[in-house]
């Protein structure tokens, strides 16, 4: 229901099966795919420190759907990620999962919905990249709080799948920011969520593995899955993407497909940028900023 068929050819990247299926997070997804959005934000305001941040916000993401949230820096980006997850509280709306207020579900019934990739990956303690992948699936365990064969295995798969099995046995603290980002997404795999949220995924990651992270995101969202991804780099957004949302000021200021979204206007008014912009071979917006006080 999410992708219509003409939107494809702009988006070579979700032509491609879900071969995946099998991997550690085939699991809950397909079922829900043309039901509510699996993701809702309905007007939703935060104030911090006495400042307004958000002032409203409405925003789905749909079974299916890969959604890219862009804006200037401090413009509520992490903060709107944070209410979805109940770390930062809502003083106006709300937000649902599932079509289920998520003030109305326990924190580890959330967990098991929602997997967040956080800006910030660092972690204070010297854990093995395989035992950070394996709190993944802490939502999941049973009362004692045993992981199962099973478990091990999915945290096993997620690694693989993230094409970074060889990390599995190397701490955190001695790998480089691009390598935690994606032991990070591994994580996010294992807790095998229907909804995924993510926070610059790919801020310190190397022109390749950006493009294996969005169309990991993109396999993700053709097993029924909905991704909501924070990003600062409008090229792969717009190729990797079904919608843009541009958040401005606490505010969406535009949203919708990316060729409807990225133009010089917009540019102007989010980003306070002078910008030309054109279209590639397959219709993707390719932004060239000119410069940034001419408007
Ligand atoms: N705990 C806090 N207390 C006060 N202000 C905050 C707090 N966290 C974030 N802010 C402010 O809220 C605004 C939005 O922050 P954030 O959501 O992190 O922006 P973004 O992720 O879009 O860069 C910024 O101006 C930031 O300084
Ligand atoms: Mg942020």
């Amino acid at each position: 229901m999410t992708r219509a068929g003409a939107e494809g050819a702009t988006h070579p990247a979700t032509a491609v099966p879900p071969a995946q299926s099998g991997g550690p997070a085939a699991g809950p997804a397909a079922a829900s795919a043309g039901s509510a959005p699996l993701l809702r934000f309905e007007g939703v305001a935060v104030a911090l420190g006495g400042r307004p941040v958000l002032r409203g916000v409405d925003l789905e993401v749909a079974a299916g759907e890969v959604v890219g949230l862009l804006g200037p820096n401090g413009a509520g980006k992490t903060t709107l990620l944070r209410v979805a997850t109940r770390v930062a509280h809502a003083d106006a709306g709300r937000v649902l999962v599932g079509g289920r207020d998520v003030a109305s579900i326990s924190r580890a019934a959330l967990a098991r919905e929602v997997a967040v990739v956080p800006q910030d990956t660092q972690l204070p303690f010297p854990f093995r990249a395989a035992e950070v992948v394996l709190m993944g699936r802490a939502p999941h365990l049973g009362l004692l709080g045993f992981e199962s064969e099973d478990d091990v295995e999915r945290a096993r798969a997620a690694l693989a799948r993230v094409g970074i099995a060889h990390l599995a046995d190397r701490s955190l603290l001695a790998l480089s920011g691009g390598e935690r980002q994606l032991v990070t997404v591994a994580r996010a795999l294992a807790q095998d969520p229907r909804v995924l949220l993510l926070d610059e995924p790919t801020a310190f990651l190397d022109l390749r593995h950006r493009v294996e992270v969005l169309e990991l995101l993109r396999a993700l969202a053709a097993e029924g899955r909905g991704v909501l991804v924070v990003s600062h780099d409008l090229g792969l957004a717009a190729r990797f993407c079904d919608r843009i949302a541009l958040l401005a000021e606490g505010r969406i200021a535009r949203v919708g497909p990316p060729s409807a979204v990225i133009d010089p206007a917009a540019l102007r008014q989010v980003f306070g940028i002078d910008a030309q912009v054109v279209a590639g071979p397959d219709g993707t917006p390719i932004v060239l900023p000119r410069s940034a006080s001419g408007c």
